[in-house]
């Protein structure tokens, strides 16, 4: 199912049982969110040795850790003996090793298994086959990356290739520094919707005009319906009056040093499929992550990155925060709002996209396509 024209102006949406299928959401477990890479934690949030936090991944959940060396480490949180889930906690630390509250089977922060009750009078049993099963790891942007695939695919194209589609080249995103940021402020939404639902709302702007009032003031060019995303290396320009990225368009912060003088009093909003968003202002970065947990439940953990020395000098940055909160909130009451009706025979054979949202079809030739056709 792709985009069959409804009208020269009117494309067709998925239907709706993509967005409230249990099948499906096992076919998108399976062919994206534990086929590809899939940002699972902010670097910094693991602050020492022995810090980790559990992260759901499709239908796995991943410890992420930072060994003795101060490397970052992931592995699937299943013990090697029956299987007892390792960490139960969502973040912690421990001192030396992970130990599995079952039976006790210990191993040390690079997975190994270092001890286990009686293992000395198992001499034939190899602990170096016993050790948790490592998941490939990349920091990108000052966060981890994971990826549960046998052969992942080339970090290169599929997410540094994202923000390079839609900049034109990686130097733009670079520029940033976002892995030096310091997190200034971290919001946990429970949105009742599809992931789906979330995506398509972040890559069109049809509806700025009319939910949100605040980021069209900042942003002008928002309140005609064209998402940024549209042109190669575009940003949308800040409003003359405007003085900063905040809620009522007053003064930011000091622009990030290296970025080029044509991203200032610029917005870049960049998908990095399936479940990044990255918003590029002068001052600061947001970044969305979505953790699908069900077909209508989207954990989003949005962070908001400044200049060490803004946070260091305890800066305010509340107007800042202030509105991409509000941005969040509206988009998120409208997927809320979208999500019961998918299931409405109504939306059957779903709705359609008027021209500025036809960039749409392409985010759904490609996730039925990665989907090979199951389910349409
Ligand atoms: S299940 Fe972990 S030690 Fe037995
Ligand atoms: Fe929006």
């Amino acid at each position: 199912m792709t985009t069959t024209p409804v009208s020269p102006s009117l494309i067709a949406t998925l239907p709706g049982h993509y967005y409230t299928d249990p099948e499906i959401f096992r076919q998108e477990q399976e062919g994206l969110f534990e086929s590809m890479w899939f940002c699972a934690v902010r670097s910094s949030d693991l602050e020492g040795p022995g810090a980790f936090r559990t992260v759901q991944v499709g239908r796995e959940s991943v410890i992420v850790s930072r060994n003795r060396s101060g490397e970052l480490r992931a592995f699937l949180n299943i013990c090697r003996h029956r299987g007892a889930r390792l960490c139960l906690e969502q973040s912690g630390e421990v001192r030396r090793s992970l130990q599995c509250s079952y039976h006790a089977w210990t191993y040390d922060l690079d997975g190994r298994l270092i001890a286990a009750p009686n293992l000395v009078k198992m001499p034939d049993v190899d602990r170096a086959e016993y050790g948790l099963v490592a998941v490939a790891l990349r920091e990108w942007l000052g966060y981890a990356w994971v990826c549960l695939a046998d052969e992942p695919p080339s970090f290169e194209e599929t997410v540094v290739g994202a923000a390079v589609e839609r900049l034109g080249d990686s130097a733009s995103i670079e520029r940033y520094r976002t892995e030096n940021l310091a997190l200034g402020r971290r919001i946990t939404y429970d949105v009742k919707a599809n992931w789906k639902l979330i995506v398509e709302n972040f890559m069109e702007c049809y509806h700025c005009a009319t939910i949100h009032p605040e980021l069209t003031e900042v942003l002008p060019e928002f309140a005609d319906g064209y998402a940024a995303q549209y042109y190669v290396g575009h940003g949308a320009e800040f409003g003359e009056e405007v003085r900063g990225f905040t809620v009522d368009g007053s003064e930011g912060f000091a622009r990030l040093p290296e970025i080029a003088e044509e991203q200032d009093r610029r917005y870049y909003a960049i998908t990095v499929k399936p479940t990044v968003f990255i918003n590029l202002v002068p001052d600061h970065v947001i970044l969305h992550r979505m953790f699908p947990l069900a077909e209508d439940r989207t954990v989003v953990e949005c962070d908001w990155l400044y200049a060490p020395e803004v946070i260091g000098s305890r800066a305010d940055v509340s107007k800042s925060v202030e509105l991409f909160h509000r941005v969040n909130t509206q988009d998120f009451e409208a997927c809320e709002r979208t999500q019961p009706a998918m299931a409405s025979r109504a939306y059957r054979s779903g709705g359609v996209l008027v021209p500025t949202e036809h960039h749409l079809g392409i985010f759904h030739a490609w996730l039925t396509e990665r989907l090979g056709g199951m389910g349409a």
